[in-house]
């Protein structure tokens, strides 16, 4: 049978290069307003400003925006259950709120419920691939990947790996390293490279993993073609402090990693606010990038991410929702929350800027453009179809917003996920909002 032809018109915006940060009149934007997104199959083909022939099955979005679906590159599953958890900073937050938490995640049912929650939480606020953080057990990193196949999404995710400074029921056999790595393997042989997944080593962070572990992380990264690496990097002071302690001989926190063979171009750093020149310096020469989460560092008053000095080392910087630290699963909230926070550091984002990053800045960083983060032929067809506004205030905004930068940036200020109509995953509508006709 032949793939299905899906021709969607609406007002086409995406990336063809990087934009300069400030730059308000970007050339790296491609602007193509009422035009035909030619979709074959899973596959975007093309598109162009006539409508096509009849061999197309046409849905008009006339005055709605098309954007590729965003990439969330640091969220973790299990922690839906604890958004919004009051008055605490990281280290507390994680022994008072999600550790507990994390532990129902054992039960292969409640994992099962809340890997579909989530991933439909995801594709109901136009997130269409994500770098996610299961927990400790194998059943949390089975229903997520199974979940994720089901609906054909491009997800990113391992077995988070701990074996002490957390609750026994959370931890790995701090003297069975191995049992722990047949654990990894097992799951890399079940579900890397199968759809479109893609495992990735996941230790959680430095203080709960021992020496011996984190060097069984470097082990397997080098295991199969293709790994990722992902964990969490100077968020807090305390906890830096506490890293200090805990390797007296790393030259920092980041080296922490490095020494274990865990920084590559495959690495996805969550956070990176405490970081000095010579850790930005080793992030560029390892290709690894920051996922910046301004939503988590603002409601964990964990610090200010300086988006310029890592941009100026040549550090890539993806945006990321770091749900539940973060307080939405929303991109748009979280490019506004990453503008103000930088806005503190005197550092004037473009909505192009903050765009590129939760679509094709992110998509590269993962060495995955190709595939996502755009709206060029050969890429997958992962797409969101946007409402301009919803409510009457942005709606005036829109009206008399001067150029596309402005009309960009106050619906990145002002919107949410209501203003999602549809979301669609390689070429198959999976969400609509409802109510829609
Ligand atoms: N550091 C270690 N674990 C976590 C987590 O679950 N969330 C955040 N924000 N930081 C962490
Ligand atoms: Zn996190």
């Amino acid at each position: 049978m032949a793939a299905p032809r899906i021709a969607l018109r609406g007002d086409l915006l995406d990336f063809v290069a990087t934009p300069a940060r400030a730059d308000r009149d970007s050339r790296a934007v491609r602007w193509r307003p009422g035009h035909w997104l030619l979709i074959e199959g899973a596959t975007i083909v093309g598109a162009q400003a006539a409508a096509p022939d009849v061999t197309w099955q046409r849905i008009d979005h006339a005055g709605q925006l098309i954007l590729p679906g965003f990439i969330d590159t640091h969220v973790h599953s299990p922690q839906l259950d604890v958004i919004g958890s009051w008055g605490t900073q990281l280290l507390d937050w994680l022994e008072t709120y999600t550790f507990p938490a994390e532990h129902r995640m054992a039960d292969a049912a409640q994992a099962q419920a809340g890997s579909t929650l989530f991933l439909d939480a995801l594709l109901a606020h136009g997130s269409t691939s994500a770098v996610v953080f299961p927990t400790v057990h194998k059943t949390s990193v089975d229903a997520l990947f199974g979940a994720a196949l089901e609906r054909g999404m491009r997800v990113i995710a391992g077995k988070v790996l701990m074996d002490r400074h957390a609750p026994d029921t959370l931890c790995d056999d701090i003297d069975d390293v191995a049992g722990a790595e047949a654990d990894c393997l097992e799951l890399i042989e079940r579900w890397h490279g199968r759809g479109r997944l893609a495992y990735a080593v996941t230790p959680r962070f430095a203080p709960t993993s021992s020496d011996a572990q984190l060097a069984m992380a470097g082990r397997l990264l080098a295991h199969r073609d293709g790994l990722y690496m992902q964990t969490h990097v100077a968020e807090n002071p305390d906890e830096v402090r506490w890293v200090a302690e805990l390797f007296p001989d790393a030259r920092s926190y980041l080296d922490v990693y490095e020494r274990h063979g865990l920084l590559n171009a495959r690495s996805v750093l969550a956070h990176g606010i405490w970081l000095d020149d010579a850790d930005r310096a080793t992030l560029a020469r390892r290709g690894a990038q920051i996922a910046f989460c301004p939503s988590s560092n603002l409601f964990l008053g964990s610090g200010l991410f300086g988006w310029a000095a890592a941009e100026d080392a040549g550090v890539g910087i993806s945006l990321a929702s770091d749900v539940g630290g973060g307080t939405s699963l929303s991109m748009q909230r979280t490019m506004a929350d990453g503008y103000k926070v930088q806005a503190m550091a005197g550092t004037k984002l473009s909505a192009w800027a903050l765009l590129h990053a939760a679509t094709r800045g992110a998509a590269q960083a993962l060495g995955l453009a190709h595939e996502i983060g755009s709206l060029e032929g050969g890429s997958v067809a992962d797409l969101c179809i946007w409402d301009w506004a919803t409510s009457p205030v942005a709606r005036r905004r829109q009206e008399v917003a001067r150029d596309l930068h402005e009309k960009v940036f106050a619906w990145i200020t002002l919107g949410d996920e209501r203003d999602l109509a549809e979301t669609w995953v390689a070429g198959v509508r999976r969400y609509r909002r409802p109510g829609a006709g």
